[in-house]
């Protein structure tokens, strides 16, 4: 450091942060403010499961970077610690088929991964329901991001399976958490009516944080991150303000904090200013977008791609583009359109043609150049 005080510049072997990390999209926070009726809820239907009995069943629901994952994975920490019940996530967006869910509760209860060899699905589902019974165990599996099951058609089966493993598998004690985060979905009205027969949850909302939330929330986690007097409360507002904008997504406001901050030492600089956040947020606004683009599959992807050259098009004329690059049928077409729909990154409206009927305009909701960054 130099010795002069006034010395606004940093040095080679200086840097704004204290711990870089805590502004990790994995980074689990020490302490989870604005949420005590969420985790009051979570945890009543959870206490029978300590008691060895089937817990009740539990739909979260809310926007994106509302704390939904954080706060399942915080309880299923403190179960973990301090009692016996097992418990599983599982992400749907990576995990989203009956058999692949089953798949990663057979690894995460025997430790080790199913044969691949193709093993049946009632074989799977026996061998997992057996080592419950035999161990005694009460299993609590929570089924993060479930819309993408539901986007596959495998959230009625892979439910069905989860609910009524007691009947199948006598002793067998499963509880579901579904998370979701499309707020458009209807979890239990998308369901077959078999399953709604069987699945009555308890409903948990976790509404967007407001702006004196978030920056309460992101303060705490500059304090962490940040070394002292790196960001002032003008800076800290203007970031609280801007993830508000976003939807109340506290990822945008973490990431926005870490940029801000990059950027600030890119200046060379010992405090972040509004202006590095500014500048940030043309990146960090996009969090969403990224997230949701890095999940999609190849022929996912490669049909974003051909959108984004005939942006606005309608979708025969595109699908025609399209199908000269891969060999996919136009029903499995159709099916991917309603997913890029559902998650928001297209929109596919019917719009009358002349001579042709009802046909569907795709169009991009973001920034033709930002989403093909981004591929
Ligand atoms: N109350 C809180 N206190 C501290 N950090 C929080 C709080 N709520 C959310 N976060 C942080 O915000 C980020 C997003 O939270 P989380 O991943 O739990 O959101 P989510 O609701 O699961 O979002 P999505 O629906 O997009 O999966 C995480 O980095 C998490 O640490
Ligand atoms: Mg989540």
């Amino acid at each position: 450091m130099s010795d002069d005080p006034e010395d606004r510049m940093l040095g080679w072997d200086e840097s704004v942060f204290r711990d870089e990390h805590v502004f990790e999209i994995d980074w689990l926070p020490e302490t989870f403010k604005h949420r005590d009726t969420q985790m009051e809820t979570l945890k009543y239907a959870l206490r029978p499961a300590v008691r060895g009995s089937r817990p009740l069943n539990v739909i979260a629901r809310g926007p994106p970077g509302t704390g939904k994952t954080t706060a399942a994975q915080i309880l299923f920490d403190e179960l973990t610690a301090q009692t016996d019940v097992k418990t599983v996530r599982v992400n749907c967006q990576m995990d989203s088929t009956r058999y692949a869910v089953f798949s990663r509760l057979f690894a995460e209860i025997f430790d080790y991964e199913p044969p691949s060899s193709g093993i049946s699905f009632k074989k799977l589902f026996s061998q997992i329901t057996d080592k419950l019974v035999e161990e005694d165990e009460v299993l609590v599996v929570a089924l993060d991001d479930v819309n993408y099951l539901f986007y596959e058609s495998e959230a009625s089966d892979t439910l069905y399976s989860l609910l009524r493993a007691h009947e199948a598998h006598s002793g067998a004690k499963i509880g579901v958490i579904c998370v979701s985060s499309d707020l458009e979905l209807d979890v239990i009205d998308a369901l077959d009516t078999r399953v709604q027969s069987v699945f009555r949850p308890e409903e948990v909302y976790f509404n967007p944080y407001g702006q004196a939330e978030i920056a309460d929330i992101l303060g705490e986690r500059a304090d962490r991150g940040f070394n002292e007097g790196v960001v002032g409360p003008t800076v800290l507002d203007r970031v609280a303000e801007l993830t508000e904008e976003q939807g109340g997504d506290l990822r945008v406001g973490i990431d926005l904090l870490r940029r801000a901050g990059m950027n600030a030492e890119m200046r060379a600089s010992r405090s972040v200013e509004t202006e590095d956040v500014e500048e940030a947020y043309d990146k960090s606004k996009y969090v969403h977008l990224s997230r949701r683009l890095r999940e999609l599959s190849d022929s996912e992807t490669a049909l974003v791609e051909v959108i984004a050259a005939h942006d606005g098009q309608q979708a025969g004329d595109i699908y025609d583009a399209f199908s000269e690059q891969t060999d996919l049928g136009y029903t499995r077409y159709s099916e991917i359109i309603n997913k890029l729909d559902q998650l928001d990154i297209i929109d596919a409206d019917y719009t009358n043609v002349e001579g042709r009927g009802r046909s569907r305009e795709l169009t991009l909701n973001y920034d033709a150049d930002a989403v093909l960054e981004r591929l």
